[in-house]
């Protein structure tokens, strides 16, 4: 069934939406974006990605084309008209097009930004069954750029390392700088040892995940012990437990890393509690 998406300040069906070839995004990468989830039609943890993507923006001197209102009625109207009860939203934003190719930024003043909405419905998003076996990841060098805090749609090495793990029979990658997990291929890594969370301190290297700060602050909440500081595969193929967070797959577990088992290669009790929690916070505060 055709969607109704959003470029540009109208909502269109999908087959007629249209972005032109000089667009900067299709030709330099020079965009940026967010996902956010959808729970039962409502919006999980919207005003953080909205926050980040303003981040995104400034970072990189783009001109934002819409205000944080006009964006969260954009997302519910999109939500409505395609009848999303679980699912995702996928926003991007180019610096648009100035009607050829240049590395120069164009004027703002002249050359507005791109902005395109759409809507990925998923139903029973929150109950995947892959939550209750975890999955494998292998680890791969981080090759990617040093501004990883700017959530832009350079994906490319994402992409490949989901490939990689894909040939190598595992889910997913974890990437590795200097000997330190940085962190998924689209998510953030964790791992558990004698109850307490070990996750990468925020810095350039990494994405802020907006999931990241929920879990963190509902798992301090709960009396649990967090300690934000890199940690290598080894220490991760030792610990208790491991897992990942993103607005797309909450709280995941994550049960081998380079073919070995964490823990009882089962998903452990802390991953599964923080999901459980994530859940029903998201869903109670979700708009
Ligand atoms: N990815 N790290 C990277 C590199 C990511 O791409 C993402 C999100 C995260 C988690 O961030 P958040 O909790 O705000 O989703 C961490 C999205 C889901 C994607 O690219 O589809």
């Amino acid at each position: 069934m055709s969607r109704t998406v959003y470029v540009n300040g109208e909502y269109l069906p999908e087959e007629e939406a249209k972005v032109s070839i000089f667009d900067r995004g299709f030709l330099m990468a020079d965009g940026v974006y967010e996902v956010t989830s959808v729970l039962d039609g409502k919006l999980v943890d919207f005003d953080g990605h909205v926050r980040r993507l303003e981040r995104s923006l400034k970072e990189l001197d783009m001109a934002a084309p819409a205000t944080a209102e006009e964006l969260l009625e954009i997302h519910r109207e999109l939500v409505a008209r395609n009848g999303i009860e679980d699912g995702m939203i996928y926003l991007q934003i180019t610096r648009g097009s100035a009607g050829d190719r240049d590395f120069v930024f164009p004027d703002p003043a002249v050359t507005p930004s791109t902005i395109v909405l759409f809507t990925q419905a998923k139903p029973g998003l929150a109950d995947n069954p892959v939550a209750k076996q975890g999955i494998s990841v292998i680890s791969i060098e981080d090759i990617r750029w040093g501004r990883r805090d700017i959530k832009t749609v350079q994906l490319l090495y994402p992409s490949m390392g989901k490939m990689m793990a894909k040939k190598a029979g595992a889910d997913d990658a974890w990437l590795v700088e200097d000997g330190k997990v940085t962190e998924g291929t689209s998510n953030n890594a964790y791992i558990v040892k004698n109850g307490r969370i070990i996750t990468r301190e925020l810095s350039t290297d990494i994405l802020h995940g907006i999931t990241r700060a929920a879990v963190l602050r509902f798992a301090r909440e709960a009396q649990m012990e967090v300690e934000e500081r890199a940690f290598t595969i080894e220490e991760a193929q030792q610990a208790d437990e491991a897992f990942f967070t993103s607005a797309s797959a909450f709280v995941m577990p994550v049960v081998k890393i380079d073919g070995v088992q964490i823990g009882t290669g089962t998903p452990g009790p802390v991953a599964a509690r923080l999901r459980e929690i994530y859940l029903d916070e998201s869903r109670k505060a979700a708009v």
